[in-house]
């Protein structure tokens, strides 16, 4: 039998979680008209609901921090009462779930934007790859960069947002500054070149992090709020001169919050965890008190070896639990994991969705 601390309770700020295996966020591009989520939707996150955490898919704060086709919002009546039959049916199966409140600044496109609008960026420069809209892939537009005088209102829709999580019935909300969207756009260098009091030193590139983070707590309190951040990752045509310092700087300067949790992307997003050779994620770990959950590429065995080394406090797992709703006890009992199907991952209905049986189910069928 493995080792059993990954299945033990753990105390993450107010709330008990069961266990330490959490759900990462993961977009399916399943909400209905308006971005409002279903009655699908509820069943999906339920299924996972033995998660001893479930992180919300991303959610868009705003219209303009929309960036692919069928992605669910967070800031009208009708997508907080959607939300509410998520976390509702969360509940009653017995789980925990925060919303990952999200602005994806340069990577969307004008058919995703308020009447076709730019994108808006820290910085007037073109990612590389494409954008998804409901229209199939188009290339994604060069950005136009905020004026300053526009920042204190992307930060009320955060906390505006952060408001109508709190109305949903989520049990917290995590800040979204992984994988090159907005705020990571302008933590780092390569996409944030501005000259003003956002850009230029790590205080600066930090600043718009920290405004957001306090509106946020200051919706939810410290404890309720955890943050994600991708330090090494280069996705969505992201990178930094020097991630170690950058970080090193983010979170002690985070520090002070005393948040939840800080979950970190080890690596490239979904590819290798090696992403820059010899960084230190355990440095990161030493400079933030709050709990330390680690996402990339964990099985069982790492997810185990990490926490009894102590390099980690939770674990984050993302594509294993497509195809696993009943991804604990699999782990659990060191079963086999299903496969997840690349062609229904984002988009469509039931089918590779809410349709992937649990193992007594699946050895039933067999
Ligand atoms: C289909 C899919 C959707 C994703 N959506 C999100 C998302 O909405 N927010 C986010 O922070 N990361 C997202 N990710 C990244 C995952 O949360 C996670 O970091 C990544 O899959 C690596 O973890 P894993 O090796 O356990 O899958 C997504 C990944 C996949 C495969």
């Amino acid at each position: 039998m493995p080792d059993a601390s990954l299945f033990q309770p753990y105390a993450l700020g107010p709330l008990t979680l069961a266990n330490r295996v959490v759900m990462a966020p993961l977009t399916r591009s399943r909400a209905a008209a308006g971005d409002v989520p279903q009655a699908l939707n509820a069943t999906y996150y339920a299924q996972r609901a033995t998660a001893g955490l479930i992180i919300s898919e991303a959610t868009q704060i705003s219209q303009q921090g929309k960036g692919y086709a069928f992605t669910p919002g967070i800031y009208t009546p009708q997508q907080v009462a959607g939300w509410r039959l998520v976390t509702d049916a969360v509940h009653a199966a017995h789980g925990r779930i925060f919303a990952q409140l999200w602005h994806v600044g340069r990577i969307s496109h004008p058919d995703l934007q308020p009447e076709g609008g730019l994108p808006v960026a820290p910085s007037a420069i073109q990612p590389e790859g494409q954008a998804f809209t409901e229209a199939g892939f188009k290339p994604f537009v060069t950005p136009r960069a905020l004026a300053e005088a526009e920042i204190p209102g992307i930060i009320a829709d955060y906390r505006h947002a952060a408001a109508c999580a709190l109305q949903a019935g989520f049990d917290g909300v995590e800040i979204h500054a992984a994988n090159g969207y907005l705020l990571d756009q302008f933590l780092r260098d390569k996409t944030n070149q501005r000259t003003d009091s956002y850009g230029g030193s790590l205080e600066n590139r930090t600043r718009f992090l920290l405004e957001v983070t306090e509106a946020v707590t200051a919706v939810w309190g410290d404890n309720r709020v955890g943050l994600r951040i991708s330090p090494t990752s280069p996705a969505n045509d992201i990178a930094d001169s020097n991630p170690q310092r950058l970080f090193g700087h983010v979170v002690k300067a985070l520090d002070r919050f005393g948040l939840a949790y800080l979950h970190v992307v080890e690596g490239a997003t979904g590819g290798p965890r090696e992403a820059v050779p010899g960084f230190d994620w355990l440095a990161l770990r030493r400079g933030f008190r709050g709990a330390y959950m680690a996402n990339n590429g964990y099985d069982l065995a790492l997810a185990q070896a990490a926490l009894k080394e102590g390099r980690a406090d939770l674990i984050a797992f993302g594509r294993p639990f497509i195809a696993n709703p009943d991804l604990v006890q699999r782990l659990r009992h060191g079963s086999p994991l299903a496969k997840l199907d690349q062609a229904t991952l984002y988009g469509g209905d039931a089918h590779g969705y809410t349709d992937y049986p649990p193992m007594v189910q699946a050895a039933a069928a067999q």
